[in-house]
């Protein structure tokens, strides 16, 4: 199975499951990058903003050929209970994605991650393959090896059925 990761982190919360994730798929790997809403306590208010009215950013990356990739697994934190904006951006540039797209998300644990995950599936033209939420705390402080081993598992057993 030909696996690629990409992800948005404005913090280096995602990045962090989005490093292990790779490493237990053995995954490609690429980074949506943002300019707009780079770190600062002003852009985080202006992301909140944006977020809420739904004003699509400009964003850099990644260069990958999705469609060589039998399963597409991206990452986003959550913002104001939506996926984030680069990411929300990146779909709506209509990628060239396989059938099978799976969804991780880190999430500050002051709204269900819930939301961010059903809009995410609705911008899908397939059903998602699977998802994982982590709050932020977990993802920086904690052992998440067992939980990301667990999500990786479970899209390759998804897969050979
Ligand atoms: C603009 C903005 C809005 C956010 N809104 C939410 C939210 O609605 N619910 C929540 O649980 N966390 C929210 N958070 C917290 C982030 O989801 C959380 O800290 C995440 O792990 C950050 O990921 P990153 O370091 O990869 O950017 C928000 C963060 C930002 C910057």
């Amino acid at each position: 199975m030909r696996t690629a990761i990409i992800f948005y982190s404005r913090t280096g919360t995602t990045r962090r499951v989005a490093d292990a994730l790779a490493a237990e798929l053995d995954a490609d790997i690429g980074e949506i990058h943002c300019h707009r809403f780079r770190p600062g306590p002003l852009r985080y208010l202006m992301a909140g903003y944006h977020s809420v009215k739904g004003n699509l950013p400009t964003i850099e990356g990644p260069d990958m050929d999705f469609s060589s990739h039998d399963l597409v697994v991206i990452g986003t934190p959550v913002w104001t209970s939506h996926p984030s904006l680069p990411v929300r951006a990146f779909l709506a540039g209509k990628p060239d994605l396989p059938d099978r797209v799976a969804l991780f998300l880190t999430h500050g644990g002051h709204s269900p991650a819930e939301t961010a995950i059903s809009e995410f599936a609705a911008l899908l033209p397939h059903p998602l393959a699977g998802s994982l939420a982590i709050d932020h705390d977990t993802a920086l402080k904690a052992d998440i090896s067992e939980r990301v081993r667990t999500f990786a598992a479970t899209l390759i057993a998804n897969q050979a059925g």
